[in-house]
């Protein structure tokens, strides 16, 4: 039975949780309905990790040189590898223009063009004419601290519309009934109050997964905790083998170096001073999509050619770039190279090396938001009360490979799809409905657990075992025997969570138990990422298996389906979308993906 804890009750009409681009944008625009809504965040909003995003937005503005909706779908299609769903990827690029144009009125202060208009550049696999064409110079850009601009601007409008915030409050669970989802239970970190949340509808608004992984870009806050909720709620994730590795993280350190240093003219070098994206994508170079540049340099690194004393890095190259240039465009990452790598980049080359980035998979939704679920053979059937977006989302709009620039446009695209939806199907102010006994039960049953835990294995030792697996066996590039291999591996660091030790009871800023609550959320995401991996045989995207080179489309064309349940992976598929959402753009039929 739980410890006596002190429950705090709250109802609201719309709960998000997280505060990042798209929680901030979902929260803005259910408040902005009337709906009486309330965001819960682990950390200060303006300090999500939606603030790390530096190169920028992509739209189709076209104040750089022609450009077009349709030239954005063809790209982000080609750049999924025709595994995303192409009614989303309509939605996402038809609207991308009137988001970014919505921000730049809530005050995100662009770059500007010597005319005055939003300045954009360029980033990897964006081109125009629906791929026959140059480089499109589509990436809206803040400098290169797009994303914080974003943040703050976002926040500054969800309190205009009288949104509440719960700061530094760590989500446990959702309340479930019948499949229905009534709510969510948090902890205060400042003072170890419970609160429990009735709301008719959760948002969730919780990011990527990406400190599964030994080195990463994404913060230490990025644990996945919405997805975790929602496998222990008996609901699926989706294409979760599907992990980004970001092409310069600095070596060592594993900071963003942003794409926008390529779109700006920055090159990659061997040990050899070749620029070898030539030979890799002989059209694009450095800025084909991430998965081709990432997999050329491992690539460079593994025959051979990586630079450094112990050849297993590349560098990158500005400069060449007028250091005016620099200072203006990318300040910030003038800044991070001289810190973490203790490098001038207006004199010397920056060693970088492909770093885990991004996660296309996540929790399955339509382009509303709400989150779906195969059930009774229907393979979108929506989970009522449930909505997620962002990075804990699969809409899906990436598909196996997402192209640089186009995550904060999902964030905000789909954040206010999100709020329209609930504006049309949320009752404002309705009398809360009393929530089924025992609402709390199993959110505080964990918390016992871990308050309780008094093992061998310090969560510490258990979280880097479960990163150097994930590093190991589920990398850039996979083998039927690595993913054989890690699959037993993760499953073991899996069971050591029965034995885990925390060093602390105490609720209150007690950083080792929440650390195990969220080592805790971390661990079944990695091991469907695992299982789920090794399942798919074929290569697509960021998923590159060595045993099965090439893509198949007769067998493989479908998303991967994952339920997680006492240590066991259960995997299913469903259909990617093959249809467009109006006609004035017909289905774009797969072909091969050459850059
Ligand atoms: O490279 C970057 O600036 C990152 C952007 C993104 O992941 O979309």
């Amino acid at each position: 039975m739980p410890d006596a804890y002190k429950i705090i009750d709250h109802v609201y009409d719309v709960v998000v949780v997280g505060a990042g681009g798209s929680g901030l944008r979902a929260t803005m625009g259910a408040a902005e309905t009337g709906l009486k809504t309330a965001n819960i965040t682990k950390v200060f909003p303006t300090r999500s990790h939606t603030v790390a995003a530096q190169g920028g937005i992509a739209a189709s503005l076209g104040n750089m040189g022609a450009d077009h909706w349709t030239w954005h779908m063809y790209d982000t299609v080609k750049g999924s590898d025709w595994l995303g769903d192409q009614d989303a990827i309509e939605y996402l690029c038809r609207e991308a223009p009137a988001a970014v144009y919505e921000l730049e009125h809530y005050g995100v202060p662009f770059s500007r063009t010597k005319e005055g208009r939003i300045y954009q550049r360029a980033f990897g696999g964006m081109t125009q004419n629906m791929g026959e064409g140059p480089a499109a110079q589509r990436t809206c850009a803040a400098a290169d601290r797009t994303g914080h601009a974003m943040l703050h601007a976002l926040y500054q409008q969800s309190l205009k519309y009288d949104a509440d915030f719960f700061i530094e409050y760590f989500a446990l669970d959702l309340i479930m009934e019948n499949g229905e989802c009534r709510g969510v239970i948090a902890l205060c970190m400042e003072d170890g109050s419970i609160h429990r949340f009735s709301s008719q509808s959760v948002v969730l608004a919780t990011g990527g997964y990406g400190r599964t992984y030994f080195s990463a870009t994404s913060a230490h806050t990025c644990t996945g905790d919405g997805n975790a909720m929602v496998l222990r709620a008996g609901l699926p994730l989706q294409d979760m083998e599907f992990v980004q590795f970001h092409p310069t993280g600095i070596y060592g350190a594993g900071v963003l170096i942003t794409e926008g240093a390529r779109g700006e003219g920055g090159y990659l070098t061997n040990s050899e001073g070749e620029r070898f994206m030539e030979r890799y994508a002989p059209s694009a170079k450095d800025l084909a999509s991430r998965d081709v540049v990432s997999r050329s340099m491992a690539m460079e690194i593994r025959e051979g050619r990586g630079v450094g004393k112990e050849k297993d890095h590349i560098y990158l190259h500005l400069d060449h770039i007028d250091a005016k240039i620099l200072a203006e465009r990318l300040p910030g990452i003038t800044e991070t190279g001289k810190i973490f790598a203790g490098v001038d980049l207006t004199r010397q080359p920056l060693p970088v090396v492909p770093t885990v980035h991004y996660n296309m998979g996540g929790i399955p939704t339509n382009y509303h938001g709400e989150v779906v679920t195969l059930k009774d053979g229907n393979p979108d059937a929506a989970v009522k009360g449930l909505f997620a977006v962002g990075e804990a989302a699969c809409v899906s709009v990436h598909g196996a490979n997402r192209l640089g620039s186009n995550s904060l446009i999902d964030l905000v695209v789909f954040g206010r799809a999100t709020g329209h939806r609930l504006g049309e199907t949320v009752e404002k102010g309705a009398a809360a409905r009393p929530l089924p006994k025992g609402s709390e039960e199993m959110a505080l049953g964990r918390l016992d657990r871990f308050r309780n835990a008094k093992g061998g294995s310090p969560t510490a030792e258990v979280r880097t075992a479960m990163q150097k697996t994930m590093q190991a066996d589920c990398a850039v590039f996979r083998t039927e025997k690595t993913l054989d291999e890690g699959k037993t591996r993760i499953d073991q660091v899996f069971g050591r969570m029965s034995d885990v030790d925390v060093t602390d009871r105490s609720l209150i800023w007690n950083t080792d138990l929440i650390e195990t609550l969220e080592l805790d959320n971390m661990l079944p995401q990695a091991v469907v990422t695992m299982h789920s991996a090794a399942n798919r045989k074929e290569s697509r995207g960021a998923h590159m298996h060595e045993d099965y080179p090439n893509r198949d489309d007769a067998n493989w064309m479908k998303h991967t389906i994952s339920w997680f349940d006492k240590g066991q992976v259960t995997i299913d598929y469903r259909p990617v979308h093959e249809y467009t959402l109006t006609d004035e753009i017909a289905y774009i039929k797969p072909k091969a993906r050459v850059y």
